[in-house]
């Protein structure tokens, strides 16, 4: 199932914090990358909205670009957007090592996941919290991640839907403990553990670090909370 190499890594480090950059100050974008891999970061997630498919906009191509330029650390980059087909050789050409889109948006999940596949990139599928899991269950095996969002997404700072705990333990037991399972939305520190026993590998965070000022204490303590939970 290993198209790259970053999901072998990203497997091997379960579970993994993975910053959300969304609400970071990005009129310091690269001090803010600099601060998130001086407190061991060992990736970035990228939320790509289009005002369309979610009811914001965050940024696209040309901020995908920079922050590839900014750092070696693989770049998780999150479509939240409707016509991710439309979008993903691009976002591919800008630097993404993994890139997910979302189910509720794409009539063949599988032949975008293929396309992502071949490209040596990491291909996933991300499902909204009112999606089950029987809407992806057919596209399983031309995954090499789902991402269970665990908020409407949209925004950073928003409370945890407990519905992806359970969405989480269908996709374990249909895929086996080698996939890779990401939960994005609300994780912090009194979330973290129930996601990470539930069965996630990728913890996705966005305000519970960006938001405090002590980067590294926090995502220290979210990993230290996250090992603790396996
Ligand atoms: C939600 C985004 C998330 C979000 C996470 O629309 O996909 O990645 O920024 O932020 P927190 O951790 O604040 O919920
Ligand atoms: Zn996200």
């Amino acid at each position: 199932m290993t198209s790259n190499h970053h999901l072998a890594e990203f497997r091997g480090a379960s579970p993994l914090v993975l910053p959300s950059l969304l609400m970071c100050d990005f009129g310091n974008l690269e001090h803010e990358i600099r601060r998130l891999e001086a407190a061991g970061v060992q990736g970035f997630h990228l939320d790509v909205m289009d005002g369309h498919f979610v009811p914001n906009l965050s940024f696209g191509l040309p901020v995908v670009e920079v922050i590839r330029r900014l750092t070696d650390l693989p770049l998780d980059v999150h479509l939240m957007i409707s016509n991710p087909e439309q979008y993903v050789s691009r976002y591919i050409s800008a630097g993404a090592n993994l890139l997910s889109f979302h189910a509720e948006v794409v009539e063949d999940a599988g032949a975008l996941l293929e396309e992502i596949r071949t490209a040596g990139v990491g291909a996933g599928l991300a499902i909204n919290p009112p999606t089950p899991v029987e809407a992806i269950e057919t596209a399983l095996p031309a995954c090499d991640f789902v991402l269970v969002m665990s908020v409407m997404p949209g925004f950073g700072g928003q409370s945890f839907d407990q519905v992806a705990l359970e969405k989480l333990r269908d996709i374990r037991s249909k895929t086996g403990d080698q996939f890779l399972l990401e939960v994005d939305g609300g994780v912090n520190e009194s979330t973290i553990a129930a996601c990470v026993e539930a069965g996630a590998d990728l913890l996705v965070v966005g305000s519970a670090i960006t938001s405090q000022s002590d980067y590294q204490a926090s995502v220290e303590k979210l990993t230290r909370l996250a090992h603790a939970a396996v």
